[in-house]
This record gives C-alpha cells, sequence and structure tokens, in this order.
C-alpha cells in the first residue's frame, strides 16, 4: 500500500491522474451540465474517484481489495467530499444488483486490464451498469511502450528484443505478473461490445522516456513535462508509445 501511495504521488503517478482526469473531462462536458453519477471499477484507492467527486459528481469506488477502499473512505474524508464517495466491496465481475442495474452515466476501468484473464468478460461486465449513452473510460500499460521502455531505461537491448514478442511482463510496485495490451487491440472489443466513438489517448508519451527521474521532482521540470504531456496526450504518433493508453468512448446499445 505504502509502494502504492508513494508510485501515486511521485512525478510520474501525477501525471498518470492529471492527465487521465483532463481527458476525461473533454468528454463529461457534453455528457450533462450537472452532476453525473459515476462508477470506478477497480477504483483502488480512489485516485480517480477524487478528482472526479471533487468536480461535483457522486463516485461510486468498487474494488475487492479492503485496505484501498479504507484509504479512499480516508482520502475522501480528508478532502470534505465523503458524502460524494460510496465504497462497495466487490469483486467487479460479480457486481451487487443495484450496482449492475445502476444505469450509471459514467464507468471507469482504470489499470486493471493488465491484471485479468479475460479481458473481453471484464469489459463485458464494466459495460454492464453503463445507461446507453453514456461514457466508459478504460486504461492499462501500453505493451507498445514495453521494448521502448526496456531499451531506453535499461539499457538492456537483448532484454528489449525479448519484450517485442511478448505480452507477459512483471510490475515493480505489486511485484505481479502482468499481460499487456494495446489500444489497437481494445477498440475493436469494445465496438464490439456496443460502443462507438472510440477516443484514445496516450498517458506519459514522454515521462518514462527520460531518464533522469531526479530532475521530474524539479518544480519548474515538472511543469514543462505536464504541459508537454498534455499538448501530446491526444496526438498523433506519440499515443501509440505513451507507457499507458486510454480509451474514451460512448455506449450507443444496451
Ligand atoms: C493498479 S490498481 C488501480 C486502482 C485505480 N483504478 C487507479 O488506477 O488508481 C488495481 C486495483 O484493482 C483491484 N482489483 C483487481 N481485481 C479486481 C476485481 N476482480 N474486482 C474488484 N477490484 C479488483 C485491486 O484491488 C486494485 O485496487
Amino acid at each position: 500500500m505504502s509502494a502504492w501511495r508513494e508510485w501515486q504521488e511521485a512525478p510520474w503517478g501525477r501525471l498518470r491522474y492529471v492527465v487521465g482526469e483532463v481527458n476525461l473531462v473533454r468528454h463529461l462536458d457534453d455528457l450533462a451540465d450537472g452532476p453525473l453519477r459515476v462508477l470506478d471499477l477497480a477504483g483502488g484507492d480512489g485516485g480517480d474517484a477524487v478528482r472526479l467527486a471533487a468536480r461535483g459528481h457522486h463516485v461510486t469506488i468498487v474494488d475487492h481489495a479492503p485496505t484501498m477502499l479504507a484509504a479512499a473512505a480516508e482520502r475522501a474524508d480528508a478532502g470534505g467530499l465523503a458524502e460524494l464517495i460510496t465504497c462497495v466491496q466487490a469483486d467487479m465481475h460479480a457486481l451487487p444488483a443495484d450496482l449492475a442495474a445502476g444505469e450509471f452515466d459514467v464507468v471507469l476501468c482504470h489499470n486493471l486490464l493488465q491484471y485479468v484473464d479475460d479481458v473481453r468478460q471484464t469489459l463485458s461486465s464494466a459495460l454492464g451498469p453503463l445507461r446507453a449513452g453514456g461514457l466508459f473510460s478504460v486504461m492499462a500499460i501500453n505493451r507498445h511502450s514495453a521494448p521502448l521502455t526496456v531499451a531506453v531505461r535499461e539499457m538492456d537491448l537483448v532484454a528489449a528484443m525479448a519484450a517485442l514478442d511478448t505480452d507477459q511482463a512483471r510490475t515493480q510496485t505489486f511485484d505481479a505478473a502482468l499481460t499487456l495490451h494495446t489500444a489497437e487491440e481494445i477498440a475493436p472489443v469494445l465496438e464490439e461490445l456496443g460502443c462507438r466513438e472510440v477516443r484514445h489517448y496516450g498517458i506519459r508519451c514522454v515521462c518514462d522516456y527520460v531518464t533522469d527521474d531526479e530532475r521530474k521532482h524539479d518544480p519548474a521540470f515538472y511543469n514543462s513535462l505536464e504541459r508537454l504531456e498534455l499538448a501530446m496526450t491526444a496526438r498523433h504518433p506519440y499515443m501509440h508509445t505513451a507507457r499507458l493508453f486510454q480509451l474514451i468512448t460512448r455506449r450507443h446499445e444496451k
């Protein structure tokens, strides 16, 4: 848990939440003027939820880890947002009936896909509680970034070559096995599941390829990096090799 919080507060963690929020907000404004009902699946300790609640939206976080939910509730309290954030302990593949039938305006599924066995099943479960016309945001580690980060950061060219032909990797934060995907693979699955207008954003197009991590803590450098990341997130070709992809789409059919 402390390694996770440390990662979130590091420049690269901050960028992940800042850019993800800016991308979402571009689309939320088209949805409605007032507060929205948001379901954050595998929402962890509320990194996305607190940002959306701070904008006045009602967010329900579902996670199967009680420690994550306790941390999310603590964050909500500390931010004076407890009335806008509800925490529910559940497996996102077997939601309580009221949530499954919830007809939410927005559903998030951020940084879960790399841990699941059946991506299609997870996306289908995630879309179930979303109303027709509602907004879905999915974010995951981008497989295209794996050989590049190994080559640039570790300067291990043999490992980089091997990373070209595998979808398997390990996370340092959780020491867990990962299966990596690409936006090009996930977008058609979303379309098959009834989504339209899938928009692709890249998160951390540059950050992970700048090897001087210390420098990123310098506020002036960080501010420039954040501005650059925001300028690149929706730009071809940079999003294709970003560390994470974010796909934001509308559900057209139920
Ligand atoms: C890498 S964290 C991401 C948290 C959050 N979405 C974010 O991006 O900050 C993955 C989260 O998924 C949760 N999780 C994994 N499988 C789950 C499942 N089947 N149902 C609910 N939560 C799950 C874990 O407990 C963890 O909090």
